[in-house]
């Protein structure tokens, strides 16, 4: 099971001026944070209240209908080719870079058991889209279109120019080539979807983009490069009933919420550090930046009063960002909460040979690339402590589908309870909708013309 050790964010670890009294707080908050989770599970059928996540390690008919998917399709394409943005990708970027062999893209078909390549296109780049148009043939390409609202710029406009290609290549077979993840009743991929008889994946009702990596958003992709997805809903399983106790002591999503909102408000730390001592679990912290950025950046409370809250989320990878970033978390302003997530045990024992003895690296002859990774990982910790920064550990015992599941999972019930403690709604995006809306007055859409003059006269000045 994740653990979490928080005892590197306590004043007897740090000192006082940068650490909590854990025990104190944690009695202090005992109640406030019952409260929270009963309300969020109180709450969570509830429709309109956007928690419809929270039941995702028990959707036994999406799994089912995914794998039934999977096993139709198996053997047919060699490239998945995923097109979406922020929600709509990231999960699936992190997930399937943490569970495929490393370099996936790059093992022959043999080596991967005969399973596709799988490549996530989530930026419009006109250059990278061309680029992997140039690697993938699309006759065996399965592309997986992925957008919630059914009409989000970026997406479509790849799956515009893909399509286009695609039916110029394949004829009216294309449409075999093509699934669609979306909304179920609303949005234009929706439509689009039944009109040219695409399979359709539904995003059930109620979870926000960054809550979706374990929906159909997720699962569909996982599935078709052979991850084991029944795994990973056991390891959500399991961890929501640790993450429904409400007792603070025997609940870490609480904990890592409850520190985190302590050093904001009362120690003027508001930039939250994820780094994972693993190369597999990059783009975990690209997940998390976006889960914390939209889910807590909030202009105004419950309240309707201004609060401007949010803790900014910053990515680091260990060992990587020792050599770029930690001189700056060791000595620069003392604003951040760093938390390491830490392996129990890599795949692979790599030992470094017994060569070069006579030299100054002849002492890492005979230990391990593991042994080595650890250090790094304490050697930091004990540099964090010294400079007094508060830190915290997350430990996975290995990494697969049940462990990395738990983690993601709990790092969204610790961001559902951030919200609630910081009052405000973490699961709208306000301030992303109304990019979305400029947008679409710059590019023309129509009934979106309202704000036309106003733009102009900005962008001018
Ligand atoms: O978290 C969110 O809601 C957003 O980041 C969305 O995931 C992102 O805007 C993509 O939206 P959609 O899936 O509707 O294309």
């Amino acid at each position: 099971m994740l653990r979490l050790n928080c005892k590197n964010s306590d004043y007897r670890i740090i000192g006082e001026e940068h650490g909590l009294n854990l025990e104190e707080e944690f009695n202090n908050y005992a109640g406030r944070i019952a409260d929270i989770i009963r309300n969020l599970n109180q709450r969570k059928d509830k429709p309109g209240e956007c928690l419809q996540w929270l039941n995702l390690g028990y959707n036994e008919e999406t799994v089912w209908y995914v794998k039934e998917f999977a096993s139709m399709v198996e053997g047919r394409f060699e490239n998945i080719l995923v097109l979406g943005i922020g929600g709509s990708a990231l999960g699936g970027l992190a997930v399937t870079e943490a569970l495929l062999k490393p370099y996936w893209n790059f093992l022959s078909a043999e080596q991967r058991n005969n399973l596709p390549r799988i490549f996530f296109l989530d930026n419009i780049d006109p250059d990278s889209i061309n680029g992997i148009l140039a690697i993938l043939d699309l006759k065996k390409t399965l592309v997986n279109v992925i957008t919630k609202s059914g009409d989000t710029a970026e997406t479509m406009s790849q799956f515009m120019v893909i399509k286009d290609l695609m039916e110029k290549a394949l004829g009216d077979d294309y449409r075999k080539n093509i699934i669609a993840t979306t909304d179920k009743k609303m949005g234009i991929l929706r439509q689009l979807a039944d009109q040219e008889g695409y399979k359709i994946f539904y995003v059930p009702d109620d979870i926000g983009g960054r809550f979706s990596v374990f929906s159909s958003i997720g699962l569909v992709p996982f599935a078709l490069v052979g991850l084991d997805i029944d795994k990973i809903i056991n390891g959500i399983k399991d961890i929501d009933l640790e993450l429904k106790n409400t007792d603070i002591r025997q609940n870490i999503a609480s904990q890592y919420a409850l520190i985190h909102y302590l050093m904001d408000t009362k120690k003027g730390k508001n930039i939250t550090v994820l780094m994972p001592y693993s190369s597999r679990l990059k783009y975990i912290p690209d997940w998390y930046v976006q889960l914390i950025a939209e889910s807590l950046g909030k202009a105004v409370n419950r309240n309707s009063e201004t609060v401007f809250a949010g803790l900014t989320p910053v990515k680091a990878l260990g060992a990587t960002d020792q050599h770029t970033k930690l001189q700056l978390f060791n000595e620069g302003p003392n604003d951040k909460v760093i938390t390491f997530i830490r392996v129990g045990e890599f795949d692979t024992n790599l030992e470094i040979p017994r060569i070069f003895e006579y030299t100054g690296i002849g002492y890492l002859g005979g230990k391990t690339i593991n042994d080595l990774m650890n250090a790094e990982a304490d050697s930091t910790m004990v540099s964090l402590i010294d400079n007094q920064r508060p830190t915290l550990t997350l430990t996975i015992d290995k990494i697969d589908e049940y462990h990395i599941a738990q983690l993601l999972y709990m790092l969204e019930v610790q961001t559902a309870i951030a919200g609630e403690l910081y009052n405000i709604n973490a699961f709208d995006q306000p301030g992303v909708e109304q990019v979305k809306n400029y947008l679409y007055t710059l590019m023309g859409r129509a009934g979106y013309d309202g704000s036309s003059s106003y733009l102009k006269e900005k962008i001018g000045s």
